[in-house]
C-alpha cells in the first residue's frame, strides 16, 4: 500500500485539479497558464500531466505537486492541504506523524479564536451583560439569525474576563498575546484588547477565524469607533476581506463582487439576499486583496461611501486592477451615506443602483471634471494630467482609444494632442523608471548558455518522438558538452535508455533517475513549454552554440593548468581550430 500522499496523488489528476481553479491551455505535451501566484502577461506557469507537477518559470520560480499547489493557492500549511485533499479523494489519514510546528501553532490559534468567538457570542445572546449590544443590533435591524450566521458577540467591559477564560482552556499568556487578544501595559501586565464592544469575528476564505474587530455601542464614548486585531501569525490585514467566506460561492456564480467599506455594509446586504459583498474595513483596496478576489472573478465593483467618494482608493484600484486584468466598475451611492444605510432606506432602489455601475474610468472622469469644474485652460491641463497616466496603462487598445476620444471631446481638444500628452507623460515616467532601476542591484539572471542547454534537453523530452530529435541533436553535440554535470548525466541516462527500449516513456525514464536528477529533470521537462524566445531559433544553431561554449570552456581550462606537459600546445591548436570552424558555421 502506498503512503497517503502517494495515494492522494494517484487519485487526483493535476491538470484537472489545477484546471478547476485557473484556465489551462494546451502547450505541446504540457499545459500553460498565467501564473496565479504573481502578476504576469505572458504565461510562465506550466503543468505536466505525465509528471503530475507544476512549475512557475516566472517571478515565483517555484513548483511542486498537487499538494504544494493547494498550499500556495489557499496559503495553508502542508498538513492542512493534505487533510483537504484526503477528504476530497477519500484517502484515510490515520495518524499524522509529521512534526509541523507552524501547522500546530495555526491549529491552536484557530481554536483559541473559535473559543473566544463562542465566549463573546454566548455573552451577547444569552446573558444580561450582552443586552445593550443586542438591542443595538436590533436597532440596526440585524436579525438574530444573522447574528448567529456571523457569530457576532459582545466583549464585556472587563480587563481580564477573556484572558481568564482562555487561560482556563490551557492557553498561555504569551500565546494569547501573540494571537492579538490581549495587550501588554508598561508594567508588562496583560489585559483584554476588546472591552465593552460589539465583536465581529474576521474569517479567511475557508471560514477559519483569524482575527476580530470590535465596535463601540455607546455614541458618547470617545475611544476609536472600531478597534481591530493587530497583525498576528494568522491575521494579515492586507490580504483579508471581511465576509469572503460567506460570499465566495456567490462571487463565482455572479461573476462579480461588490466591495464595500464596513462590516455592516457587508452584513446588511447579506441579510437581504445580496450575498456577493465583501468589506475592506475602512482601508484602501490592496494588491493582495485583488489577488484573492481574482481567484473567483474577473470583475469587481466598488461601492464607495458617498462621503469618501474615494478618489484615492479609486485610483489605487485602477492601477492594481489593470495590472491584474480585472474589469473594475464603480457604483456611486446616491441614496444613503453607505450601503447599510441605503438598504435600510430603500432596498429596491439600492438593488437598482448596484445594477448600473460605471466603468471605473468614466467614474474617474466624472470625479475629476467635478473637481476642476471651471472651464479654464489650466483646469483642462490638470484634468488631462491626472487622468492620462491611467488611460495610458489600459491594456485593451479598443478601450484605450475609446477613452482618448472621450477625453478629447470633454476637453474640447484634438485626439492628437491627447496622444502627444500621453507620450510626454510616458517619457517622464520612463526616465524615472530607468533612474530607479540603476539604483537597484541586478538580480543574478540565468546566462544564455544555461538557458540554451536547458531548452535543448527539454525539447528532446517534450517531442512526440524523442529518439528521432535526439539523433539530430546528438549528431551535433556530445553529452559532455553540457556545462552542468546533472545535464550530462540525464542525457547519458537517456542515450542508455534509447539503446535498451524501442519506445520512450517518461514514466519509465524518470524511475531510472536519482531523486536529485529527478528534480533537475522536472525543471528541464517543463521549461521548453515556456521558453518562447528560443522557439524560432534553429536547433542546429542552438546546438552549435552549445558546442562553441564547450570549446571555450575547454580552452580556458587548459590555459589555467600550470604545467608544461608536452601536448598542451597541440590540444590548444585543435580546440582553437574546432572553435573557428563552429564560429564560421554559426555565421552562415
Ligand atoms: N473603521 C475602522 N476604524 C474606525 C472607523 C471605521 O476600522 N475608527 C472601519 C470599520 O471596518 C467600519 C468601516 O471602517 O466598519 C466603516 O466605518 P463607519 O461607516 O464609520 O462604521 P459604521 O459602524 O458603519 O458606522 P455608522 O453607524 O456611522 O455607519
Ligand atoms: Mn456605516
Amino acid at each position: 500500500m502506498d503512503s497517503p500522499v502517494e495515494e492522494i496523488k494517484k487519485r487526483i489528476d493535476i491538470v484537472e485539479y489545477i484546471g478547476s481553479f485557473i484556465n489551462l491551455k494546451k502547450a505541446g505535451r504540457n499545459f500553460k497558464a498565467n501564473c496565479p501566484f504573481h502578476q504576469e502577461k505572458t504565461p510562465s506557469f506550466i503543468v505536466s500531466p505525465e509528471r503530475q507537477i507544476w512549475r512557475c518559470f516566472g517571478a515565483c520560480n517555484e513548483g511542486g505537486d498537487v499538494i504544494k499547489f493547494l498550499m500556495k493557492w489557499e496559503k495553508i500549511t502542508f498538513i492542512e492541504a493534505l487533510k483537504e485533499l484526503a477528504k476530497k479523494t477519500g484517502v484515510v489519514l490515520k495518524k499524522i506523524n509529521i512534526e509541523d510546528k507552524i501547522w500546530k501553532k495555526r491549529e491552536r490559534y484557530f481554536n483559541m479564536n473559535y473559543l473566544a468567538t463562542e465566549f463573546f457570542n454566548y455573552l451577547l445572546l444569552n446573558s444580561k451583560i450582552g443586552d445593550k449590544a443586542l438591542s443595538y443590533l436590533k436597532q440596526r435591524q440585524i436579525k438574530t439569525e444573522t447574528v448567529k450566521k456571523f457569530q457576532l458577540g459582545y466583549a464585556p467591559n472587563s480587563w481580564d474576563s477573556l484572558k481568564k477564560f482562555l487561560k482556563k482552556k490551557e492557553f498561555s499568556e504569551n500565546e494569547i498575546f501573540e494571537n492579538g487578544l490581549i495587550v501588554k501595559d508598561e508594567k508588562n501586565n496583560f489585559y483584554d484588547r476588546f472591552r465593552g464592544r460589539l465583536i465581529f469575528p474576521i474569517k479567511d476564505s475557508r471560514g477559519n477565524i483569524i482575527a476580530f474587530s470590535g465596535r463601540v455601542i455607546d455614541k458618547d464614548i470617545k475611544e476609536a469607533k472600531y478597534i481591530n486585531s493587530p497583525e498576528t501569525p494568522l491575521y494579515h490585514k492586507r490580504e483579508t476581506l471581511f465576509g469572503i467566506d460567506l460570499a465566495k460561492d456567490s462571487i463565482i456564480k455572479e461573476k462579480n463582487v461588490y466591495i464595500v467599506e464596513g462590516e455592516f455594509d457587508m452584513i446588511t446586504p447579506y441579510q437581504n439576499g445580496l450575498t456577493n459583498f465583501v468589506a475592506i474595513k475602512g482601508t484602501a483596496l490592496t494588491y493582495e486583496q485583488l489577488m484573492l478576489l481574482r481567484k473567483y472573478t474577473d470583475k469587481i465593483t466598488l461601492v464607495l461611501d458617498a462621503d469618501l467618494a474615494g478618489e484615492e482608493s479609486t485610483k489605487r484600484a485602477i492601477e492594481e486592477g489593470e495590472k491584474l486584468d480585472l474589469e473594475i466598475m464603480v457604483v456611486k451611492l446616491t441614496l444613503g451615506k453607505d450601503p447599510d444605510e441605503a438598504i435600510r432606506k430603500d432596498l429596491l432602489i439600492f438593488k437598482k443602483l448596484i445594477k448600473k455601475p460605471l466603468p471605473i474610468y468614466d467614474y474617474l472622469i466624472d470625479v475629476l471634471t467635478k473637481k476642476y469644474s471651471d472651464d479654464t485652460s489650466y483646469n483642462k491641463k490638470k484634468i488631462a494630467e491626472e487622468l492620462l497616466p491611467f488611460v495610458d496603462k489600459i491594456n485593451n487598445p479598443v478601450i484605450k482609444s475609446f477613452y482618448i476620444k472621450k477625453i478629447s471631446n470633454i476637453l474640447g481638444v484634438s485626439e492628437k494632442s491627447i496622444e502627444d500628452l500621453i507620450k510626454q507623460i510616458k517619457r517622464k515616467q520612463q526616465q524615472e523608471f530607468f533612474f530607479k532601476k540603476k539604483l537597484q542591484l541586478k538580480s543574478p539572471k540565468e546566462t544564455r548558455e544555461l538557458l540554451i542547454e536547458k531548452y535543448i534537453l527539454g525539447i528532446i523530452f517534450q517531442n512526440n518522438n524523442p529518439y528521432l530529435i535526439s539523433d539530430k541533436i546528438f549528431s551535433l553535440i556530445k553529452t559532455n558538452y553540457f556545462s552542468i554535470v546533472s545535464y550530462q548525466k540525464i542525457s547519458e541516462v537517456f542515450l542508455d535508455f534509447k539503446k535498451k527500449f524501442d519506445k520512450f516513456s517518461v514514466k519509465k525514464f524518470v524511475n531510472l533517475l536519482t531523486p536529485e536528477l529527478k528534480e533537475v529533470f522536472d525543471e528541464i521537462y517543463l521549461f521548453a513549454s515556456v521558453e518562447e524566445n528560443l522557439k524560432f531559433k534553429s536547433l542546429r544553431k542552438l546546438c552549435l552554440e552549445i558546442k562553441k561554449n564547450y570549446l571555450k570552456r575547454e580552452i580556458k581550462k587548459i590555459l589555467e593548468i600550470n604545467d608544461d606537459k608536452t601536448n598542451k600546445k597541440e590540444q590548444l591548436l585543435n580546440l582553437n581550430n574546432s572553435l573557428k570552424q563552429v564560429e564560421k558555421e554559426l555565421i552562415n
